[in-house]
């Protein structure tokens, strides 16, 4: 059973995912470049589109115990004995602009993926199928090496678990036409 980490572009998951295998000695299973050296990229203007069962397929064939796995869609190609612990990593819709801008992404893929963190969709996925294996860590204001440490504080302890709530600071901001109208 694998360690977990997930959540929307940009959040720091492979950042995060590199200390925590450092530290613990696991080797990475990075889904979307397995999805990508398998050919199951399917480009479609903006975005990608993957053919999730043949990934389930190839990833239940390279898991073993000493691996931590990485990637937005692992909530969607991973069954429950596969795992260990799931941690979602949730950052701030406001830092999130920024990183995207930085990466130059369009501007629709900009709302698509913040629209998408302030929703919490991968986390409500994650926690649907997964439950009690699921953790969230709020990274805004939270140093690499901070949010390296309640990584770990979940896996060895399973303590630290975050609720977070965008909507409601977007909502209390009075920004939920910026990030949800033309
Ligand atoms: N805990 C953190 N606090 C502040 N900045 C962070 C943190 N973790 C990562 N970052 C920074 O955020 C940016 C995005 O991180 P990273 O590339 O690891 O995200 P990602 O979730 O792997 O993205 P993608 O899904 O697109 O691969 C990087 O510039 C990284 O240095
Ligand atoms: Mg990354």
């Amino acid at each position: 059973m694998s360690i977990v980490i997930t959540g929307n572009p940009g959040v720091g998951k492979h950042t995060i995912t590199e200390e925590i295998a450092k530290r613990m000695k696991l080797s990475i299973i990075d889904i979307n470049e397995i999805a990508k050296n398998s050919g199951l990229f399917e480009k479609n203007g903006d975005t990608n589109e993957i053919d999730v069962e043949k990934l389930k397929d190839i990833l239940k064939q390279k898991i073993s115990e000493k691996n931590i796995i990485v990637g937005h869609l692992a909530p969607y190609v991973l069954r429950e004995n596969q795992i260990k612990v799931m941690i979602v990593l949730r950052r701030s819709p406001y830092d999130l602009i920024s990183v995207y801008k930085n990466r130059e992404y369009s501007d629709n893929k900009i709302r698509e993926n913040v629209g998408s963190e302030i929703l919490g969709i991968i986390a409500h996925d994650a926690i649907y199928r997964f439950e009690d294996k699921v953790f969230q860590v709020n990274v805004s204001e939270k140093t690499i090496l901070e949010t390296t440490e309640s990584v770990m504080d979940i896996i060895s302890k399973k303590i630290g678990n975050e609720e977070v709530d965008w909507l409601e600071l977007v909502g209390k901001n009075n920004d939920l036409g910026k990030f949800f109208v033309d």
